[in-house]
């Protein structure tokens, strides 16, 4: 990506996580996009999961910028999502990063289509490297 895409999507992300309920919203759509991800979710402590997605979503644009530590960190999430684990199928992706869409275009007050094409080019690297784990 152009360093000037990585800011816009960094710009981004500061409004949203500004939001006090993004997070929040996230799960909330992405548990409520089907009885297998909300069976998933079950017993999940949701403080310490949305902590663990913020990071992420940082990691997610270091890994874009070539980090290496970065990639090490989403390594070890792929893997903790891959199949000798959580064994998440390679399609609740979609319903992940749709709903990841959708609390953004809700809660980033500068909102446009451009916003979404640079969510989902951000987030296409460390989803492929996850789905490479199934
Ligand atoms: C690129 C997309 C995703 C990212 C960045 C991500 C990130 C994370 C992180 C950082 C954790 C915490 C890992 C730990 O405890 O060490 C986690 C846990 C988890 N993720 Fe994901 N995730 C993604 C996609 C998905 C998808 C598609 C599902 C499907 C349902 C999913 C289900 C889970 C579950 C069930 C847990 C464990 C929750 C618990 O501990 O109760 N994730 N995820």
């Amino acid at each position: 990506m152009e360093p000037q895409e990585i800011a816009s999507f960094n710009d981004s992300l500061s409004r949203c996580l500004a939001s006090e309920d993004f997070l929040d919203r996230f799960y909330e759509l992405f548990v409520g996009s089907s009885a297998s991800v909300e069976e998933l979710f079950r017993d999940t402590d949701f403080a310490r999961q949305k902590r663990m997605l913020r990071s992420s979503l940082y990691m997610m644009v270091m890994v874009v910028e070539g980090d290496d530590d970065a990639r090490h960190y989403l390594e070890r999430v792929a893997e903790r999502h891959g199949e000798a684990d959580l064994d998440i199928p390679a399609t609740m992706y979609d319903l992940w990063l749709d709903s990841l869409v959708r609390a953004v275009s809700e809660r980033d007050p500068e909102w446009s289509d451009g916003t979404e094409a640079l969510w989902r080019k951000m987030m296409s690297q460390g989803i492929e490297m996850m789905r490479s784990y199934q």
